[in-house]
């Protein structure tokens, strides 16, 4: 079920298992000022979501942020034909059968009326063999002060429901009360420098919350808490 977090934007959550983790996943919907609703990283979409987002606006934008973050879009389209469906720019060599209808390409700042994002490059994660880019976009609120996140940043901590087994392992990867990537992205960045250019963008933009789709939502603070998250993971100063 979607709840409100501010005005104009709502969150859902849903279980999801990576590796056999069940870190959860997280979409954020957006009404923007002409009532239509971008859908960012959806969930997986059923009867009460539909309901509920048709009571909010018209369902218009549903994105797919990065190269992970895809499985449930092709369902979002097929209720929302009419929605755009944009992706992170290389998901359509990745998932060529996707409905894809925009590809989300440059650093312009402009997006969506009321909504700003960047492509975050550098990040990469480690996937059984292979080092894989996330190829990344972020977006930004500005009436709400909100960084929208997808894997560019964990944060679990207490109020996260985790077995046990999960929270040691995500104390070894380095995302428990932190607001970072983990030790998987650690041992697959090859260029620091692009990461930490990509974080300082981020950090220019005047946020107090962030939501990221793994994890507890950080309300307060969260510049700071990024801030410091990606410096003890790029070990500089930003
Ligand atoms: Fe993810």
């Amino acid at each position: 079920m979607l709840r409100e977090i501010d005005t104009n934007i709502w969150v859902a959550e849903q279980p999801l298992r990576y590796f056999g983790l069940n870190v959860g996943t997280r979409m954020t919907v957006i009404r923007l000022a002409n009532k239509e609703l971008a859908v960012i990283c959806p969930i997986q979409v059923d009867d009460p979501i539909t309901l509920q987002l048709n009571e909010l606006g018209h369902v218009s934008h549903i994105i797919a942020p990065n190269l992970f973050h895809y499985l449930f879009v092709s369902e979002f389209k097929k209720v929302y034909p009419e929605a755009i469906l944009w992706a992170a720019p290389g998901l359509e060599l990745k998932k060529p059968e996707l409905p894809i209808d925009r590809i989300i390409t440059s650093n312009e700042r402009n997006f969506l009326d009321g909504i700003e994002y960047l492509l975050f490059e550098g990040l990469k994660t480690f996937v059984l063999t292979e080092f894989a880019s996330f190829n990344e976009c972020v977006f930004f609120h500005p009436a709400t002060r909100t960084l929208i996140l997808t894997d560019a940043a964990y944060h679990f901590d207490e109020s996260f429901p985790l077995p046990l087994t999960v929270q040691l392992m995500m104390r070894v990867l380095g995302s428990y009360r932190n607001l970072s990537p983990s030790f998987l992205e650690k041992v697959a960045i090859k260029d620091k420098e692009k990461v930490r250019q990509s974080v300082q963008k981020v950090l220019a933009w005047d946020f107090e919350r962030v939501i990221m789709a793994h994890g507890t939502i950080v309300e307060k603070d969260a510049q700071q808490k990024l801030r410091a998250g990606y410096e003890s993971f790029l070990g500089v100063s930003l």
